[in-house]
């Protein structure tokens, strides 16, 4: 249960490649290309190894038993909860909740944090590249409380300026709620210059970090905002557990958004006590094996580097820029001078959808569709985009085969 050693060493993607054993099968009887990291990452042997010990040797319910399996089981979820305090440098693991993934994050705050304080006329600032995970549960909570959204613009490159963000805070302003990268756009937002400035009119600040912490190192200490969400399933771990980190003395001041069991002290039909942070905000039986599996997703990261894996998802990004901006008729959409390794693209005449079915046949994966963010598809005045995304397994020869199967797309369509 102790942490990889960090990384060192120059990157080897073939050995990081060969511990994906996903990527070794075929689709349509082709060797599959995946190139769709961004929506959901592969699971590396030793995440898989790790829940599969888990499952076989050391499963109980957490927290409530004295018994042997489950203080196994109790020390390897609140081990995974330390990895993750660590990871991103939290305060402490008070700090650290799990949940199911960024989207409970989001609603949580929304629901704990923002519902009992709005009130009618104030605002929740979002910028106009969420996802819809960061969109829906404001709108929700503006509705059950009278608030109003507003939204910070972009530019044609995708690109939220500072200057936009600092026209659009005003006294009225109790929440700041942005991406700290695009899942749609790949678009590397300013983050902690959007939360110096949101905290000096006093707004509260949550980043979803969903498309960050698996490609940049993300210091929490550094960034300073309130709350930070992200989900397991696309750095390399289990579906179905996510964390919101929140600042300790926020949390302390909310009320729980689900009761049950383990979020509790004291039960009697008259009066319920809640148990301390981070319990309070973890109702009924956790999803334990994913913990495990969040907590070996990290050690794998931390043993090839998380800037290592920066370094080499910033040059496939700028090989796959440079090859796809030659393919005729394709337009990439989004190009902020600071991105991540996402690229999202219209090729002239071709419908996403009919492209991605293309690009499946030559065993190509690549999202397609509006990819949760129907507000930057009408901002781009198209229905859907195809995405390319990479990850820590990328390789260069996937860009190439990207490239040959848009080749073959064109001379379907002819
Ligand atoms: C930027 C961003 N936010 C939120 C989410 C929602 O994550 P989840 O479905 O794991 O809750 C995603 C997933 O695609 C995302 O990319």
């Amino acid at each position: 249960m102790s942490a990889n050693p960090k990384s060192v060493g120059a990157y080897d993607v073939e050995r990081v490649w060969h511990d994906f054993p996903i990527l070794a099968r075929e689709v349509h009887d082709k060797p599959l290309v995946f190139l769709d990291s961004a929506a959901s990452s592969q699971r590396p042997r030793q995440v898989i190894e790790a829940v599969d010990a888990y499952e076989k040797l050391h499963h109980a319910n957490v927290h409530r038993g004295v018994h042997q399996l489950s203080q196994e089981a109790t020390a390897m979820f609140e081990h995974a909860r330390e990895r993750v305090r660590g990871f991103v440098n939290a305060a402490s693991t008070r700090e650290v909740i799990f949940t199911r993934g960024t989207t409970e994050s989001i609603n949580l705050v929304a629901q704990s944090y923002a519902r009992p304080r709005l009130k009618p006329g104030d605002e929740i600032l979002l910028t106009a590249l969420e996802h819809h995970a960061n969109i829906v549960p404001w709108q929700m909570v503006a509705e059950q409380t009278g608030a109003s959204i507003k939204v910070v613009p972009m530019d044609r490159r995708g690109v939220v300026s500072i200057d936009d963000f600092a026209a659009a805070l005003t006294a009225r302003t109790r929440i700041v709620a942005c991406a700290h990268v695009s899942n749609a756009l790949g678009t590397v937002l300013p983050v902690r210059e959007i939360t110096r400035l949101a905290h000096a009119c006093g707004a509260v600040v949550l980043l979803d970090g969903a498309q960050a912490v698996p490609h940049q190192p993300v210091d929490l200490a550094k960034l300073d905002c309130d709350f930070y969400a992200f989900s397991a399933h696309k750095m390399y771990g289990p579906t179905g557990i996510g964390v919101l980190v929140g600042r300790e003395a926020l949390l302390e001041s909310m009320p729980p958004w689900q009761g049950g069991g383990d979020m509790i002290l004291t039960v009697s039909f008259e009066k319920t006590t809640y148990n301390e942070l981070p319990f309070k905000f973890e109702a009924g039986t956790p999803n334990i094996s994913g913990a495990v599996g969040l907590a070996a997703a990290i050690d794998y990261i931390d043993s090839l580097g998380v800037d290592k894996i920066h370094a080499h998802e910033q040059h496939l990004l700028a090989v796959a820029t440079e090859k796809l901006s030659r393919v005729p008729g394709l337009t990439i959409i989004g190009t902020a001078p600071d991105k991540a390794a996402v690229i999202s693209f219209t090729l002239d005449g071709i419908h996403p959808h009919d492209l991605g079915t293309i690009l499946d046949a030559e065993g190509v994966a690549v999202r397609t569709g509006h990819h949760c963010a129907m507000p930057v598809m009408e901002f781009f005045g198209v229905p859907a985009t195809a995405r390319a995304s990479f990850a820590c397994y990328s390789r260069e020869s996937d860009i190439d085969s990207l490239v040959r199967a848009l080749a073959r797309a064109r001379e379907v369509f002819g």
